[in-house]
């Protein structure tokens, strides 16, 4: 009998090479290259052998019957959202993060919401026993519901377990890392078993219509652990993120065939599970000290949602030969712009300050529209002046100094009215977009900033001279 052929493969991306090596060509990853047996086809191609005649299938037309609803919704409207309106009947749903999280706890919340709704979910939990799934069901008041368990990691297990049933509306498979399939060799959580593991469970939902969720673990740099191919695989990449000490957390979408990719879901960690946040804006806004200089209230999107977020920055002397810049919760390489800017086209000299910038409540901005609330931070911070604290900031700052327009400014000024800002320093608007209530400064360039900021401060003295005087 000939010797079982073994391949190497990188557990970082997947790609497969004939003998050890101690870096991946592909990713450039170090030691992260395991041998694997390629018998049963996965990992090492298709499984060669017997060669199969291929047996012509039936076209189809793109119209014709669809069985039911394509959408079932969880009741968790902030999940609802995330998911572009329910999940699709069918589909793979990939939910990452990191370990503690709070994904089981999540999936729990909302297959209970789909039992309460008579939909059928069976929950496959491959780490907790079926002891620990019980009492965290408990504890989400969970347990009445008609949630079906399953404490299994073998992926034909499962399957068969799942073919004698009724139909299931949504599988529950946490995590995809216990995966193990008799049809792949290596040992469990390599990338061979779980891409093999995931593979079955994608072609199952596509064949069946029942939709299956698969949680997966994060890896330290941010990663879906095991191979990106399971990305791939799957129609919806979610992730749910969450800044350690703070309580709220994120859905965030990073992929999904079947609806927008920029919707967030915010929820709350509480004691008796994750509570619905329908106005993130209040949290980020909730423990703000408007009399410190060097905080600028960004108004920013998220999806088809406005967001008001407080950008904190403190620009201090150095004492270093090259002063430090740390950022948390936005782009390095964008404040290093903002910076150049600021110093080419305004004068605000930073060379010799440490820079920090802080998003606060752990919340992520990944738009350049933020650019311009950083700048009034950062000037803030260097001058010692507190910016009025009625007044938001939004707009794109480009090389030159110009303010650029942005996205969605109305349905920004309208949030930032709602919560009691009176004035937004923004970029020029077009006729349609202005509004009646409330001010606001459009400026060119940037620097025209300091200009708004020292006329908005005016009129706020004046306002704060008229409250003494009541
Ligand atoms: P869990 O859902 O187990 O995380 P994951 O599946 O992503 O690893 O959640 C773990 C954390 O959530 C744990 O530290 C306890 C906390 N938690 C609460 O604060 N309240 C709750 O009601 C529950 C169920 C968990
Ligand atoms: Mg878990």
């Amino acid at each position: 009998m000939a010797k079982p052929k073994s391949t190497f493969v990188c557990q970082n991306c997947g790609n497969v090479t004939s003998r050890w090596q101690g870096k991946c060509e592909a990713c450039g990853e170090w030691n992260t290259i395991v041998e694997e047996n390629a018998a049963g086809g996965i990992g090492g191609g298709p499984q060669r052998g017997s060669l199969r005649k291929g047996k012509p299938v039936a076209l189809m037309p793109l119209s014709g019957e669809l069985e039911e609803a394509p959408r079932i919704r969880t009741r968790i409207a902030e999940f609802d959202r995330a998911t572009g309106g329910g999940i699709v009947r069918g589909s793979a749903i990939l939910i990452g993060g990191d370990p503690g999280i709070g994904k089981s706890t999540l999936l729990m919340q909302a297959a209970a919401g789909l039992s309460r709704a008579g939909h059928k979910v069976v929950y496959v939990s491959g780490e907790e026993a079926v002891a620990q799934v019980r009492l965290r069901a408990q504890r989400l008041q969970a347990a009445e519901t008609d949630v079906q368990l399953m404490a299994e990691t073998n992926v034909e297990d499962i399957l068969a377990t799942l073919a004698q049933e009724r139909r299931p509306d949504l599988v529950i498979i946490d995590s995809i890392q216990t995966l193990w399939s008799d049809m792949a060799d290596s040992a469990p959580g390599t990338v061979t078993q779980v891409r093999s593991g995931v593979q079955s469970l994608v072609r199952y939902a596509k064949s069946s219509g029942a939709a299956v969720i698969l949680v997966g673990h994060v890896t330290k740099d941010g990663q879906i652990a095991g191979p990106r191919v399971v990305e791939h695989m799957v129609d919806a990449v979610l992730y749910f993120e969450g800044e350690g000490g703070h309580h709220f957390r994120i859905l965030r979408t990073v992929k999904n065939r079947f609806g927008p990719t920029d919707e967030i879901g915010v929820f709350e960690m509480s004691d008796i599970g994750l509570r619905e946040v329908a106005n993130p804006s209040e949290l980020f806004l909730g423990e703000r000290n408007s009399k410190a200089p060097g905080a600028a209230v960004f108004a920013g999107m998220e999806g088809t949602r406005p967001v008001l977020v407080e950008i904190q920055a403190l620009v201090a002397p150095t004492s270093l030969g090259t002063p430090r810049r740390a950022v948390v919760g936005w782009d390095g390489a964008r404040l290093a712009m903002v910076l150049a800017v600021l110093e080419a086209h305004c004068g605000v000299r930073l060379g010799s300050h440490d820079v920090y910038l802080n998003v606060a409540g752990g919340y992520r901005i990944s738009e350049p529209a933020a650019d311009l609330a950083v700048a009034a931070a950062l000037v803030s911070s260097l001058s010692g002046v507190a910016l009025p604290p009625d007044c938001v900031y939004f707009g794109e700052i480009s090389l030159s100094g110009a303010v650029r327009p942005v996205a969605h400014a109305a349905q920004r000024m309208k949030e930032a009215e709602k919560l009691g800002f009176a004035q937004s320093v923004l970029p020029q608007l077009s006729d349609g977009q202005r509004m009646r209530d409330g001010v606001a400064h459009e400026i060119e360039s940037l620097p025209h900033l300091a200009a708004a900021v020292a006329g908005s401060g005016r009129r706020r003295d004046e306002a704060r001279s008229l409250d003494y005087d009541s």
